[in-house]
């Protein structure tokens, strides 16, 4: 196996870190004007987190490209962290947007867009009644409550190593064995140990354990890990999954935001999960905000059984902005048009063409990296063979080659996620797209260890 020049690799991040200044002073200066008002000069907190002195600023974007400030075209493998998992500004859900921009954005009404949406969404992913808002993040808390607020119970269980946006519940790690606060939590409003409990992905035992003393109100799980690299679950443990949530009474949540790559109706519906409620946001509609939560009619019936009619404004369930008319547009145009069951298909073609290239890049100059596919998401991980949960995906990464290899292809116009090294595909990515990736990822190993 090759091993990897720890010298070698700081001197080509300062080549790249040069080059990258060199190329991108409209960014820069961007960067520093944006110091005078904004809190650590972006909009929002994260958009610091790209390797580089600064992030680059955009000026537009259309289909599976944009072009920054310098007038450098990328080819978008992040795509917004899937929010842009339909492409940037296809055409017919910018035509839609306008169109009902024009009618009435926000009502606190609904309009006849939203029975499209709820039949569509029911279709895709078999469960039954829907409600929408603007955030995964928000489906989550939202889906949190609810679960609490029918079963009676306060607990929730969550994967070691998952994200579910900024849910509070969702903060907590293992660390010995006990559950702590993740690392980072910003402000906790009470320690996570005391609303949360955490499992290992893929571990049945674990998970009775922590069902065992039947106050677990619901899981909340992706059916796939995909925020700490991509774990796939072992071949029965979706199905001990919904066992065990059935023998302790616990319901099952599954969380779909990212695991949309796997098909039109998520991991769920390809893999026969029976979720008791599924949450879903960000790509729904081409990046309007839009989420949705839904649920099996027998959850339905709990949920409206236990309903504070005259309370339903200021319940904890809600948001003004919840089911406008032009997120329903959007989403009505985007699940009609741009994200149908045959552009998934030629997603998924491509995600198989990206994972073969970089496959043939590992094994040509053997190293012990390895590279997961779910649908059209694919992520390479710096570890030999695919991890079988979160603590495993964790010790795969490698900061300084994650940031090497992103500055490299940010320098040759090429992005993939932050955080981690994960592509996506969207119904306007081309073979050729995917292909530029193939060949500057090769360029970066070979100047890594020779070619
Ligand atoms: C699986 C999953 N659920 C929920 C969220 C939260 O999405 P948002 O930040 O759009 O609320 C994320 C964000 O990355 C996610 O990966």
């Amino acid at each position: 196996m090759t091993t990897i020049d720890r010298s070698r690799l700081a001197e080509l991040m300062d080549r790249e870190r040069e080059r990258f200044s060199r190329t991108h002073p409209r960014s820069a200066a961007l960067s520093k004007d944006a110091q005078r008002s904004l809190l650590y000069g972006v909009p929002m907190n994260w958009m610091t987190r790209w390797p580089g002195d600064h992030p680059i600023w955009v000026a537009e974007a259309s289909g599976a490209h944009f072009t920054d400030v310098d007038g450098i075209e990328y080819v978008d493998l992040c795509l917004g962290d899937t929010g842009a998992m339909a492409g940037h500004g296809p055409k017919v859900a910018v035509d839609a947007v306008a169109e009902q921009a024009a009618k009435g954005i926000t009502l606190m009404l609904p309009t006849e867009d939203a029975i499209w949406v709820g039949d569509e969404m029911r279709r895709r992913f078999g469960v039954e009644l829907w409600q929408f808002c603007l955030t995964a993040t928000d489906a989550n808390r939202f889906v949190l409550r609810l679960a609490r607020q029918v079963t009676g119970r306060s607990k929730v269980v969550v994967h070691d190593w998952s994200y579910h946006g900024s849910v509070d519940e969702t903060f907590a790690t293992l660390e010995d064995g006990r559950v702590v606060s993740k690392y980072g939590n910003v402000g906790p409003a009470v320690d996570p140990a005391l609303t949360t409990r955490v499992v290992p992905f893929n571990d049945l035992e674990a998970l009775e354990e922590a069902l065992f003393d039947g106050d677990v109100a619901c899981c909340l799980f992706e059916p796939a890990l995909t925020n700490i690299g991509i774990v796939l679950p072992d071949e029965d443990y979706h199905r001990g999954v919904r066992d065990l949530c059935t023998k302790y009474g616990t319901l099952l949540v599954i969380d779909e935001t990212h695991t949309i790559c796997a098909g039109p109706g998520g991991y769920t519906k390809r893999y026969a999960l029976e979720p008791d409620l599924l949450t879903i946001g960000k790509t729904l509609g081409a990046g309007v905000p839009s989420a949705a939560y839904g649920m099996t009619q027998a959850v339905a019936d709990r949920v409206v059984a236990g309903t504070f009619w005259h309370e339903a404004d200021i319940g904890g369930v809600g948001g003004t902005l919840a089911g406008n008319a032009l997120s329903l547009a959007a989403m009505r145009a985007t699940l009609g048009e741009v994200l149908t069951d045959e552009a998934f298909d030629r997603m998924e073609e491509l995600g198989i063409r990206f994972t073969d290239g970089v496959q043939e890049v590992i094994a040509r100059h053997e190293l012990s990296w390895h590279i997961v596919r779910l649908g059209c998401r694919a992520e390479y991980l710096f570890r030999p063979d695919p991890a079988k949960d979160g603590v495993e995906a964790a010790a795969g990464q490698d900061e300084e080659l994650d940031a090497y290899i992103h500055l490299f292809l940010l320098n040759r116009a090429v992005l993939l996620t932050p955080f981690h090294n994960m592509a996506l595909m969207s119904p306007a990515t081309t073979a050729e797209d995917v292909d530029r990736h193939t060949s500057v990822f090769a360029e970066a190993v070979d100047e890594l260890v020779g070619g």
